[in-house]
């Protein structure tokens, strides 16, 4: 069999934001890794990427932060480009779909299947801004979210509560750009028929992937293949994005979803001017490395508008991964909850290679996972540094003290079974973290290669050759003892440097450098060789492969990602609407009550005495209040995600002291707490402005 062409792909990162661990986790590492066994391998890769430049996220960014969405991605293009770089994503191309390669790719892609009649125009009702003149997309229309009355919600989602929403469900309605009421217009848009393409689908992946493609992405196609296809828009109402290239389609521009998978081809034509080579020849292998929310695009509608298209090559894999959790909760980039690569490079300079093993030894490949600091730790610590970087130090420490700083030669007479126990391992491991890695499993080979040091470990522990130099003097032959045990380490270390290479490169290239091998030496096809050091050769000193992380490292980190995502939830209370022009609407005056409807309100002064949180409860707080002449109340206030128990106690407090008692979470709270908003939209007990009795009375 000829081995096929390859093809590596990872998901364009949209260019409104950077980075974080859960994108590296999901699809820029398991890439990388397959990319360079791939190469190592010597075969024909190419490992394409990019940013993804248009869509409606970056010009609400760009809305945000009061530039141009061009702005917005020529920031986000570079520092994605460089943090992927330095994380050592060997891509052989990050391209960008502003550029111009891409545009008449893209445009080009489009007139094909326009020509060919592949499209179906239709009219629709879609909500447009009558003083901006323009449609709005869903994400542009803000008002009052029905369920929580957040009065900054969005078209198609509240932030603040998490409903998904569509404009219809929105309180007082208004246009992001104007604040103008929205109309439905007509509009023309272009409907790709997925729906004709259900049969070929269901033919293509139900039968034809179901053992090959991964459970998660196998499930995910067939419920929605099951569920039954629609004509989805390939167009879209907008000034961002590739112009669509009709004669009537002013204002119009390609779906992102149509133009971005595009943007692979585009990609890989600025990358090679045999670019046909990997998307039209059937011996091409293409791979689609992904995030779990881009399944049906890349296994569904790029497909489909490929074979619509013709004369392409279709996704042999599409290896979707899962989410990565942060310390048991959701990434969430609105909430500023999560591990940002830039900041973990600024925090760890040259420690790319810590991250990526942790987050290939854990990565969410069947189900999510979660990232903590302390699990990032314990695997740098105990598993990289107490059994890798060790082995490989001892057999180079043993080497200099016991066979004078120079490979020894092995004595095949005087092999035995923990020898040969050894030398099996190796080639073992060689096929298994093999087969693991062409079948997407890198949490596994990157285990089998941890078992494999491991064994390294117990054979320097069982031969103890330290204890043998003892016996010299009395039995010099115990010298080649000495010399096989350091020899076959030695073998084992280069052989490691080979393992891991694909994953942890910069540690190889340590490794090499150690061991004065040059970098050929990583090609796969010395894997398993027990001659790749010679006898006689004089290697380096040995140096630490990796350094152990602190707990006040960790500490540090786990504070800065609680800050940050409290200084955002802060922040963001202050403008919950996306532009100034949207601040937020004061809460609509009350009907009026009489004096005596006033008079029945009891209102006291009280003093937080004691506070404590809820079980299972996030947001409610105990409180005892001291209600002077000896009385104090149980209440239950909703306060617990503002203030810690122990920030409030001993502050005055304004309650309503005869309201009826009611249980929340089993508790009866007796009366409420007053509470308002300071300028900065965090919570502010009202309490009179000098300190008064307990009981006072409010008029
Ligand atoms: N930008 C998308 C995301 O981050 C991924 C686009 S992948 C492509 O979810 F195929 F469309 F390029
Ligand atoms: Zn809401």
């Amino acid at each position: 069999m000829t081995e096929k062409r390859l093809l590596v792909t990872a998901a364009l990162p949209y260019a409104n934001g950077p980075v974080h661990i859960g994108h590296l986790a999901g699809c820029y590492l398991p890439a990388d890794i397959y990319t360079r066994y791939q190469r190592a391998q010597k075969r024909d890769v190419q490992f394409v990427c990019g940013s993804d430049e248009h869509g409606v996220p970056i010009t609400i960014r760009a809305m945000k932060e009061g530039v141009t969405p061009q702005e917005v991605v020529d920031k986000y293009h570079v520092l994605i480009k460089d943090s992927l770089a330095q994380m050592g994503v060997s891509c052989d191309i990050f391209a960008r779909t502003s550029s111009s390669v891409h545009r008449a790719t893209a445009q080009d892609f489009f007139t094909k299947l326009y020509e060919k009649g592949i499209f179906e125009e239709t009219e629709s009702e879609q909500y447009f801004d009558p003083e901006k003149k323009v449609f709005l997309a869903d994400r542009y229309i803000v008002g009052t979210c029905p369920v929580c009355s957040n009065p900054g919600a969005y078209g198609d989602q509240c932030e603040r509560c998490g409903s998904s929403l569509s404009p219809e469900m929105l309180l007082q309605p208004k246009s992001a750009l104007s604040d103008a009421i929205p109309e439905k217009r007509k509009t023309k848009h272009w409907y790709f028929p997925l729906n004709k393409y259900e049969d070929w689908l269901r033919e293509w992946i139900v039968e034809g992937k179901k053992d090959q493609w991964k459970s998660n992405v196998y499930g995910q196609c067939k419920s929605w293949i099951d569920a039954g296809l629609q004509p989805r828009a390939m167009t879209r109402d907008s000034n961002w994005g590739v112009p669509v290239p009709l004669k009537d389609a002013e204002g119009k521009v390609l779906y992102v979803w149509f133009d971005a998978p595009i943007g692979y081809i585009s990609a890989t034509k600025e990358l090679t001017p045999h670019w046909a080579d990997y998307w039209q020849k059937e011996d091409t292998k293409l791979v689609h490395f992904i995030g779990k929310d881009n399944i049906v695009f890349h296994c569904i509608i790029f497909p489909a508008m490929l074979k619509a298209h013709g004369g392409f090559v279709l996704p042999e894999a599409v290896p979707a991964n899962e989410f990565l959790n942060i310390e048991g909760e959701k990434v969430s980039t609105s909430r500023n909850w999560a591990v940002w690569v830039h900041e973990y490079l600024q925090d760890f300079p040259g420690e790319a290679d810590l991250l990526r093993y942790v987050l290939c030894a854990n990565a969410p490949e069947t189900k999510d996972n979660d990232f903590t600091w302390k699990d990032f730790q314990t695997r740098v610590n105990s598993e990289l540094n107490s059994n890798f970087g060790n082995f490989v130090n001892r057999a180079m420490v043993m080497m200099h003290k016991l066979c004078k700083g120079r490979v020894p030669m092995y004595h095949a007479a005087r092999r035995d079974d923990t020898d040969q126990a050894l030398v099996a391992a190796i080639q073992e491991a060689k096929q298994k973290i093999q087969d693991s890695i062409e079948t997407y499993h890198f949490r596994d080979a990157l285990a089998e290669i941890m078992a494999l040091s491991t064994k390294g470990n117990k054979y320097l522990q069982d031969k103890a050759p330290w204890l043998l130099a003892k016996k010299l003097e009395e039995d010099p032959s115990v010298q080649e003892l000495i010399d096989n045990c350091v020899q076959l380490c030695l073998q084992l270390s280069a052989n490691l440097a080979i393992f891991i290479a694909p994953f942890l490169p910069d540690t190889a290239k340590k490794m090499c450098h150690m061991m004065k091998v040059v970098d050929r030496m990583l090609f796969w096809e010395n894997a398993g060789k027990m001659d790749l050091l010679r006898p006689n050769y004089q290697l380096r000193e040995p140096e630490l492969l990796f350094r152990k992380i602190e707990d006040v490292e960790i500490a540090a980190q786990v504070e800065k990602l609680h800050a940050a995502s409290r200084e955002k939830a802060s922040a963001s209370s202050t403008n919950a609407a996306p532009a100034a022009s949207l601040a937020a609407p004061s809460a609509p005056p009350k009907a009026e009550i009489s004096f005596d409807d006033f008079a029945k309100i009891d209102l006291k002064i009280g003093t937080i005495q004691a506070a404590e949180k809820v079980a299972k409860a996030d947001k409610l707080l105990q409180l005892k209040v001291d209600m002077g002449n000896g009385e104090v109340r149980t209440i239950v206030s909703g306060i617990a995600q503002h203030f810690s128990p122990e920030e409030i106690i001993g502050k005055q407090v304004t309650v309503v002291a005869n309201l009826a008692p009611r249980k929340m979470k089993g508790i009866e709270s007796a009366g409420m707490i007053l509470m308002s908003e300071d300028s900065e939209g965090k919570l502010v007990f009202v309490a009179p402005g000098t300190a008064v009795a307990p009981g006072a009375e409010v008029r």
